[in-house]
């Protein structure tokens, strides 16, 4: 069985409609490096804004989390992972959303009622015991002992501190061969969670209060590595459908077993990595490794990949990360077209950092045992550390985990230090903020947050009062953003732009904010994106008295500190769309 077709027909049935995975790498979302959930990028229209496909979609989403890279070469941590999901943007709610998952799973999926428990939420504050959800688990035959109540910290789902959010029920299925006890017990990890139903119709704000939605909203996931997991009968990942050609290949690549203790974790990450590094650099927004935000996880993927290669004796000048990457672009094209474009890209990725890499590895690798071997301590301290970075390319993180496999500490802290005087001292065009990890303060990031503001007044002054922010995205080298406007720019449009926004720099204007009700901010004229997206209660951000925006932050305190605007590039981006990247120098 085809585990996300089936998923996908199940619901497309159910009148849902199919929306492609947006990217790895979120648009129009400076706050997060990666999409971490399915409900990531459908946050506008879960707030209201209508989704030009409807009010039942379904899709399968293309997740990364870093929080855990230490943590991959287990039986299930992944970096890049899917997630399929079931929405409704105000439509239906639970009892719906409910009998769905029980008839898929039961019906589509084929598991027993005998293997299935559920957690619901008991209540807490102001939101009530979710008995609505109970009863209708109970309708369709889950015992009352196979439901559990629990708090806050399991059935109620947020991302992150504020948001779109709400009491969930999350379904678990008896894996193992044991007798199948009566009774569930969220304890015992016997039983795994393998779909997590959430009834969004609330909004935390970020001092913590709660205020219901304009619509209430469903947000399933579901992991489609453990479902695949769960279904084959397999007690490791890397022995599903998902993994085992993979795998195999590795092992033919290397004359080496998968079942030898010694190579399985690896292979593991060889696996995990050169999948994620495919999707990173296969995503339309086109990473590539450096040493600031997704290009840096990029950076590490690959670094950390040739590594472990290593260990398995791969001679790395072959073409070994070349055949994986194929197999796995190859099995993943259907769904994430995208990959198939960009596949020259992905592929040149590869080899230019391999060969970047590969250079100094082999030295920097008997430096650090010539590091070690003189160590009269049991830490690696910052000097060295950051040699090892500076001379020979190891991000911190590889030195970091070479010392542990010696029961070795490094002095983190300095090493941070000394990368920052470094940075202060080269004063490269770009010193961004180095995430992954390592402390980051975002000064860039907020400066290029201000700039969006200023450009977006300029472009109404010199170019149209009616042009409108369509998205922006920034990085610590540039900004982007995208604005409604019929006609491609003229040189003196340009010109006239940058230079509006360069004289308010000059002018140094005060940059303020007030906090206000969402209705005073718009009778105040002031700007913004989605008005759905917006709490009840907004913060509104005024530069001088040229531009006023419904806006989350942070900004900087005056727009002297910007230093000078420039615009680099005017283009298409889409009908009605151009788009401007620029950059701060
Ligand atoms: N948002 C929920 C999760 O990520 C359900 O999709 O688990």
């Amino acid at each position: 069985m085809n585990i996300k077709d089936t998923y996908i027909n199940f619901f497309e049935n159910k009148d849902h409609k199919h929306i492609p995975s947006a990217g790895v790498i979120p648009e129009n979302d400076p706050t997060s490096l990666f999409t971490t959930a399915g409900m990531q990028p459908l946050v506008p229209y879960l707030l209201g804004q209508p989704h030009p496909e409807g009010t039942k979609l379904v899709d399968v989403q293309k997740c990364f989390r870093t929080n855990d890279l230490e943590e991959i070469g287990d039986t299930t941590h992944h970096t890049f992972f899917e997630m399929l999901g079931n929405w409704s943007l105000g439509d239906y709610f639970k009892k719906e959303s409910i009998n769905w998952s029980f008839e898929l799973l039961t019906k589509g999926f084929g598991i027993p009622v005998e293997r299935l428990a559920v957690t619901v939420f008991e209540g807490e504050g102001n939101i009530p015991r979710d008995e609505e959800s109970a009863n209708i688990w109970k309708s369709l035959g889950i015992k009352e002992e196979r439901i559990s109540y629990l708090g806050k910290d399991d059935n109620f789902w947020i991302a992150g501190t504020s948001g779109p959010c709400g009491p969930d029920t999350e379904i678990f299925y008896w894996r193992s061969e044991d007798p199948i006890p009566q009774k569930h017990d969220p304890e015992d990890d016997r039983w795994v969670e393998i779909w997590n139903n959430v009834f969004m119709q609330y909004y935390m704000h970020e001092d913590g209060t709660i205020t219901e939605l304009s619509q209430k909203n469903v947000d399933t996931g579901m992991g489609v590595e453990r479902i695949t997991a769960v279904l084959e009968g397999k007690d490791d990942n890397y022995k599903t459908s998902i993994w085992i050609d993979v795998i195999n290949k590795i092992e033919k690549l290397t004359g080496k077993s998968y079942n030898d203790e010694n190579y399985t974790k690896a292979m593991r990450i060889i696996a995990d990595h050169i999948r994620a590094i495919v999707m990173i650099s296969g995503d339309d927004a086109k990473i590539k490794p450096s040493n600031t935000d997704q290009g840096y996880i990029l950076r590490r993927l690959i670094r950390r990949t040739i590594r472990y290669a290593k260990k398995l004796d791969i001679d790395i000048n072959t073409n070994w990360d070349k055949e994986i990457a194929l197999m796995i672009i190859d099995k993943y094209k259907n769904y994430y077209n995208e990959l198939e474009r960009n596949k020259d890209t992905i592929l040149e990725v590869l080899q230019t950092e391999k060969t970047k890499f590969n250079r100094t590895l082999e030295k920097g690798l008997r430096e650090f045992e010539k590091i070690t071997n003189n160590l009269k301590e049991d830490t690696i301290n910052k000097n060295l550390a950051f040699k090892l970075y500076d001379t020979y390319g190891f991000p911190i993180e590889l030195t970091e985990e070479l010392a542990q496999e010696q029961n070795l500490k490094v002095d983190i802290e300095g090493f941070k230090q000394k990368f920052k005087e470094h940075q202060e001292k080269s004063r490269t065009a770009s010193a961004g903020k180095f995430k992954g990890g390592l402390a980051s303060d975002g000064i860039i990031e907020t400066k290029y947050h201000t700039a969006t503001h200023l450009l977006n007044a300029a472009l109404k002054e010199v170019v149209n009062k009616d042009v409108h922010q369509m998205g922006s995205n920034i990085t610590a080298e540039r900004m982007r953003f995208d604005f409604s406007c019929d006609h491609k720019l003229t040189d003196e449009e340009k010109q006239q732009t940058e230079d509006l926004v360069n004289k308010w720099i000059e002018e140094g204007l005060e940059v303020t904010n007030e906090i206000m009700s969402k209705e005073e901010a718009l009778n105040s004229g002031a700007e913004c994106m989605f008005i759905e997206k917006y709490p009840d209660e907004v913060t509104v951000y005024s530069i001088g008295n040229i531009s006023k925006e419904l806006c989350g932050g942070p900004h900087v305190k005056n727009t002297k500190e910007l230093g000078h605007f420039k615009i680099k590039k005017e283009e298409a981006s889409s009908a009605g769309v151009r788009r401007i990247k620029a950059i701060l120098e």
